[in-house]
């Protein structure tokens, strides 16, 4: 069966690093005999230019008729004083929102030889495997705003509401993944301030009951912050809110390198997903073939993961980039020197070649 992904590659960095998770797409699909269709939308700041609206319909409905959405990144300089409405980061919020994307899972794991990209000690580093899951459509993201007049000047109002049955769904879901994972959840809150967080930690309390063999810990975000730095290997998945995670994720860039390392799949109660770096547009960057391609062709794997269920094939395009890592290759971002790195093509071009190379596991092999 065809597989219906949705490309939209956006601003900055966006098409270029898109550009290699096609190609290695396009790999997989002739290394494993899958059948992959691409429809390329607008969206972001590109999509504010032609058509004033930073996610058309078009857009939307495209990505609704597809079984998977390949996002690069979106935003800049250019829309960044333009009202809310018309700003490209509006276009993400939408999009999570309306295709009901609220399980943002965001594994940092470190690859042999990262220890030395990372400005950590390398022994600090050691075991470093966790995964963030973020809560992605409710929160102060989705709250009521208002922009008001008072008195004494200007005041501006963000909310910050959470409901009962959205915490369990993503607590569920925080749960379910640690089995498959070292059984322990670290739920991450501020319940010593926050209402919205103490509804939040008796909700995972209330859960973890059904979850007898995972261990969990509630975690003040402060100390999460530091703890996350201090002794990373302790963490297994972090369940949090949604700018708790937003900030705690790119935080744990640092654990892996770069945050050109760092993949997403968002994901709601389906196998539709929507999959995108954790990084933003890199503007400062953009257009000059650097960026680093790691995080989008991870997105890809988790695409084939958890959307299209090809586990031998996502495992192949890890391995892939381990294999490319290992060979010493780097863009500038890991290579602090610059003077042996790659750019974005290459080192797309490379996992590529180490995929075609991909020899099929023994279980699926005829004997
Ligand atoms: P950013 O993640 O774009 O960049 C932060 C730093 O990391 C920059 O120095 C950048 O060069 C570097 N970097 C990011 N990705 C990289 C890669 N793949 N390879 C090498 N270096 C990389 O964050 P920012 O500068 O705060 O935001 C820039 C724009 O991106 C803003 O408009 C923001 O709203 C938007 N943004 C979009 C997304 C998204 O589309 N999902 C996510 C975050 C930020
Ligand atoms: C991310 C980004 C987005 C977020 C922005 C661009 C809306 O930072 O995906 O991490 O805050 O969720
Ligand atoms: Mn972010």
């Amino acid at each position: 069966m065809v597989k219906k992904i949705a490309v939209l590659p956006g601003d900055g960095i966006g098409p270029e690093i898109v550009d290699e998770g096609v190609k290695i797409l396009r790999v997989v699909a002739e290394t494993f005999g899958y059948r992959f269709s691409f429809r390329f939308g607008m969206v972001g700041g590109g999509a504010i230019d032609r058509v004033g609206n930073p996610l058309p319909q078009e857009t939307l409905d495209l990505c609704r008729d597809s079984d998977a959405v390949l996002l690069g990144a979106v935003g800049g300089p250019r829309w960044d004083d333009n009202p809310p409405e018309l700003r490209p980061e509006k276009a993400l919020l939408r999009l999570r929102k309306e295709l009901g994307l609220y399980a943002n899972l965001r594994p940092a794991m470190l690859f042999e030889g990262m220890e030395e990209s990372s400005t950590l000690r390398p022994e600090v580093l050691r075991g470093v495997d966790l995964i963030v899951v973020r809560e992605l459509t409710g929160g102060i993201y989705f709250g009521e705003k208002r922009r008001e007049r008072s008195e004494e000047g200007e005041k501006a109002t963000d909310t910050l509401v959470y409901h009962e049955w959205e915490i369990e769904r993503i607590a569920r879901r925080a749960f379910d993944i640690a089995r498959g994972r070292r059984k322990r959840v670290t739920s991450v809150d501020k319940a010593n301030v926050l209402e919205s967080s103490r509804l939040w930690r008796s909700v995972v309390n209330r859960v973890a009951e059904d979850y007898p063999d995972v261990e969990l810990e509630h975690m003040l975000v402060d100390n999460c912050a530091m703890q996350v730095v201090r002794k990373p290997a302790h963490f297994d998945v972090i369940v949090t809110e949604n700018m708790f995670g937003d900030i705690l994720s790119d935080e744990t860039a640092i654990l892996t390198g770069s945050i050109g390392m760092l993949p997403s799949a968002s994901l709601g109660d389906g196998s539709f997903g929507l999959y995108e770096p954790v990084h933003g547009s890199a503007p400062d960057i953009a257009g000059q073939g650097v960026a680093n391609p790691v995080a989008t062709i991870l997105s890809v794997a988790m695409m084939l993961r958890h959307s299209f269920g090809y586990e031998e094939a996502a495992r192949a395009v890890e391995q892939a980039v381990r294999s490319v890592l290992a060979a010493g290759y780097r863009t500038a971002d890991l290579a602090p020197s610059g003077d042996l790195a790659i750019g974005t093509e290459e080192f797309g071009d490379r996992v590529a070649e180490a995929i075609r190379r991909h020899e099929p596991s023994s279980s699926t092999t005829v004997p």
